[in-house]
């Protein structure tokens, strides 16, 4: 899927927020909550922190592996939801574990009040280093 209809967008960026309700991030107490598309079904998940604080993961990471543990192997869209007051991106490393999955997904990133941002993941990795480079 290239083109990803609006109205999926909009049920990813519903489950996001859904997700974000079960952050457990008692350390930052920053929640974020993301959800993917693939294999038109949507998969979520929370940032989740450990007291070894290194082994915290995001959201982002969170939703992406439980699509990929589900047997998906490519990733359509995603979406993100954090505590900011502005629209929160994925982080570096998530941006790279993304990459991996759709370089081109759409990126749907908006507020608790609902301010959303949609970029495209390869305008915000250019460059990416993907499997291609490992052929
Ligand atoms: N976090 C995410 O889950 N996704 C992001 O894109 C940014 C950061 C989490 C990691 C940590 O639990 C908390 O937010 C503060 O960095």
């Amino acid at each position: 899927m290239t083109d990803v209809p609006a109205d999926r967008i909009d049920d990813l960026v519903r489950a996001a927020h859904d997700a974000r309700t079960r952050a457990y991030a008692p350390y930052s107490e920053f929640t974020v909550g993301a959800a993917v598309l693939a294999g038109d079904r949507v998969y979520s998940g929370c940032n989740v922190e450990n007291a070894s604080y290194g082994l915290s993961i995001c959201a982002e990471r969170v939703a992406a592996t439980t699509a990929v543990a589900a047997g998906e192997r490519r990733i359509d869209a995603v979406a993100v939801v954090g505590s900011a007051n502005r629209p929160t991106p994925p982080c570096g490393a998530c941006r790279q574990f993304l990459n991996e999955f759709g370089p081109s997904m759409p990126v749907a990133v908006e507020t608790p009040d609902g301010v959303r941002e949609v970029w495209f993941l390869d305008a915000i990795l250019p460059h990416a280093f993907g499997p291609e480079f490992l052929e």
